[in-house]
């Protein structure tokens, strides 16, 4: 029995082993997630009914290990080196020109190899491998001492606990970067932020932090990943006779290394790979600094040596730094299309990403104030790429006495309409909307956009002009518009002119519904509008609702219901509305309709998708809402039928995967008849 149960488990931990080995090394998984779960379930089950054959080497084992009260340190056998940096060519054809006299080489020194690799932006760390098995993981530390991680390094996927074959030396040391993709990173410190944890600064502290956690459930929790770009200590066995091709061994025996590392020719090869690298290095899944540049061969570097603590055969090649700091001097805040409030740093000019930057984001008010950034302050600014630039944080031990807190402004920096920022929200936002001229553009946009007051031929362009030349200002100066001036922009002919007015004159006839939609109310779409005109009726016993009789309305819920008392509540949006009604604005008044309080259809959540053939969406869900039931935008478990046209897409399929009730418009009319 035991025997049958060691082999059980012998074939799930090599299987086990084999897919982590296609999916971390080889990057071409063979099963789907999944069935690899799956067999780590089954290794897991197995595992716990027999504890005695459980060993260190079992994937299993990643974050078994308890937590430590403090690290041991690790005497590197073989010291762990740094690189010297150059930034500018003529340094770096001069290290090419030591290199090449120290070798003699003579007219062969453009043909000199050198491997050539991404410098990592994570922290170093050292494994032991003894027998092929993962015994100790070191960080740097001071290149001589280091800090004993082995219980964190476990816990990284992309670092096999057990090597792959048998030709591998006895003890091979191995060393490598680990490091927090890119996309790990921003998904991380969205989620930390979200839950008001500590966010990092960049990629490369957060790799570090991560590994100097006590308890290794911690590091577990974050996505790190490893490359390997060199030995330490081997014994018992050979490696081959260059760099490169001891890559490639290692990444044999399950190791993962650089995918983008190459063997080029010379320090014109270097050259073309730090320009190819530079442009790749914003689509690259992970930070870098620069790049490495190594003698291949082994022969050559052990004729080269060492000099102090970084060896004569390396150098690395750093790109502009993306990180600066600098004094921040004051906040201002900038208000976007939509009405919200970024707060911008200004700063003692600093020369960060290959330019001078003066002026960073700081997002919002909640980020600002999670890093406790004050006017005053030396903080860390970030420009990366085309990425605009941003305080990434803020250097605690340099802040001087007397530094300032920021405060929300109370009223709009440009049309003065009060500022409201929702409790636990990130965002604050002038509630202008339509008279702010930093919203103006996109809400007037908006009010003339198809499903709203469907203004033809009045597009963005136009818009702008009209805004540049401060002609119009509110939606109600649309309709003062006439022939003589428009013929007078650009692009603008006799017909094209007369066109326009005749459509904006046509537009005034509209419906309660558009009219809603077109204010531009925040989340208030086209589906609560319709709904909120059909319950209320008419515009004045919306302007005097209050949140609870807006609750009552199906579709509205607290925030919409807030929004919306807000925006009445400003008197420049009421002047607006009065302004339009007097230029002819105007739509069928229509009673309002109660809607039942027990229906035949209370409770029920209808999903209305694709096109009807009978009716039009609005008439399907007034007859929904007028037998008591709900008409939501998105299908989820709670919605209980989905009523489907032509063309239906997502929401039809989502319906049917969720095993939601689904009705053709037959079968919708059918139940509307007998409820
Ligand atoms: S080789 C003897 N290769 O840079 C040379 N280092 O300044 C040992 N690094 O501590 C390092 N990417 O953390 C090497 N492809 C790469 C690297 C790399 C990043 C880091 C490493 C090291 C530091 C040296």
């Amino acid at each position: 029995m035991s025997r049958s149960v060691q082999n059980t488990l012998a074939r799930l931990r090599d299987e086990i082993r084999h897919h982590n080995y296609r999916y971390h090394v080889l990057d071409d998984p063979e099963v789907p997630d999944a069935e690899y779960d799956r067999l780590m379930r089954e290794l897991i089950a197995l595992e716990k009914k027999h504890p005695e054959l459980v060993t260190a080497d079992s994937p299993s084992q990643r974050v078994g290990d308890a937590p430590i009260s403090a690290f041991g340190t690790v005497q590197h056998q073989i010291p762990m080196l740094s690189l010297e940096n150059v930034f500018a060519e003529d340094e770096l054809r001069d290290f090419h020109r030591r290199v090449t006299e120290k070798l003699e080489l003579g007219d062969a020194e453009e043909e000199l190899a050198y491997a050539a690799e991404p410098k990592l932006d994570g922290a170093a760390v050292s494994l032991m491998y003894v027998d092929g098995i993962l015994v100790q993981g070191a960080t740097r530390g001071d290149g001589s001492k280091g800090e004993d991680i082995t219980h964190n390094v476990k816990t990284i996927e992309a670092i096999p606990l057990r090597l792959r074959g048998d030709s591998f030396p006895r003890t091979l040391e191995v060393r490598g970067e680990v490091f927090m993709p890119k996309e790990g990173f921003e998904e991380y410190n969205r989620k930390a932020a979200e839950t008001g944890e500590k966010t990092f600064v960049n990629p490369r502290n957060a790799a570090a932090g991560s590994l100097r956690q006590l308890d290794p459930r911690l590091t577990a929790a974050r996505p790190l990943d490893i490359y390997v770009y060199t030995v330490g200590v081997v014994e018992g066995g050979v490696l081959p006779d260059t760099h490169s091709e001891t890559l490639a061994k290692l990444r044999g025996w399950g190791l993962k290394t650089c995918p983008e590392s190459e063997v080029v020719a010379g320090v014109e090869g270097c050259l073309d790979f730090y320009e190819r690298i530079g442009s790749a290095r914003e689509s690259l899944p992970y930070e870098i600094d620069g790049v490495v540049y190594k003698v291949d061969a082994f022969r050559q570097q052990r004729e080269l040596g060492f000099v102090s603590r970084a060896p004569r055969w390396a150098i690395a090649h750093k790109f502009p730094a993306q990180e600066e700091m600098t004094v921040l001097k004051g906040v201002d805040f900038q208000v976007g299309r939509t009405g919200a409030l970024t707060p911008v740093a200004r700063l003692e000019p600093v020369f960060v990403g290959g330019v001078t930057v003066s002026n960073a984001t700081l997002h919002n008010m909640d980020e600002l104030e999670r890093k406790d950034v004050r006017v005053g302050d030396t903080v860390i600014v970030r420009r990366q790429g085309d990425v605009i630039p941003a305080v990434v944080g803020v250097i605690k031990s340099r802040r001087p006495k007397g530094t300032r807190r920021v405060k929300l402004p109370k009223s709009c920096p440009v049309c003065g309409s009060h500022v409201v920022r929702e409790e636990g929200e990130a965002v604050a936002r002038c509630t202008g909307g339509l008279i702010c001229s930093a919203q103006r553009i996109e809400a007037l946009k908006h009010f003339v956009s198809r499903k709203a007051m469907d203004i033809d031929g009045l597009g963005a362009k136009l818009i702008e002009q009209l805004v540049a030349i401060d002609r119009v200002r509110t939606p109600a100066d649309l309709f003062t518009l006439r022939v003589e001036e428009l013929v007078e922009l650009e692009r603008m002919g006799d017909k094209s002119a007369e066109k326009l007015v005749a459509a904006i004159d046509a537009a005034k006839q509209t419906s309660l519904p558009r009219f809603l939609f077109a204010l531009g109310i925040r989340e208030v779409g086209e589906a609560t509008a319709a709904s909120l005109a059909q319950s209320l009726g008419r515009l004045e016993n919306l302007l005097s609702a209050d949140e609870e009789r807006l609750q009552a309305v199906p579709d509205v819920g607290p925030i919409v219901a807030r929004r919306i008392v807000e925006f009445f509540a400003e008197p420049h949006n009421l002047e607006v509305i009065e302004t339009l009604r007097n230029s002819g604005v105007s739509w069928p008044e229509s009673e309002p309709v109660d809607v039942p309080e027990d229906g035949p259809l209370s409770g029920r959540v209808f999903v209305l998708t694709g096109t009807l053939s009978n009716m039009t969406r609005d008439e399907a869900k007034a007859l929904v809402v007028a037998r008591g039931g709900k008409v939501t935008g998105s299908v989820s478990r709670k919605t209980d039928y989905v009523v489907f046209g032509e063309k239906a897409g997502s929401k039809l399929t989502k319906a049917r995967q969720l095993e939601v009730e689904t009705l053709d418009e037959n079968a919708f009319i059918a139940l509307m008849e007998t409820t």
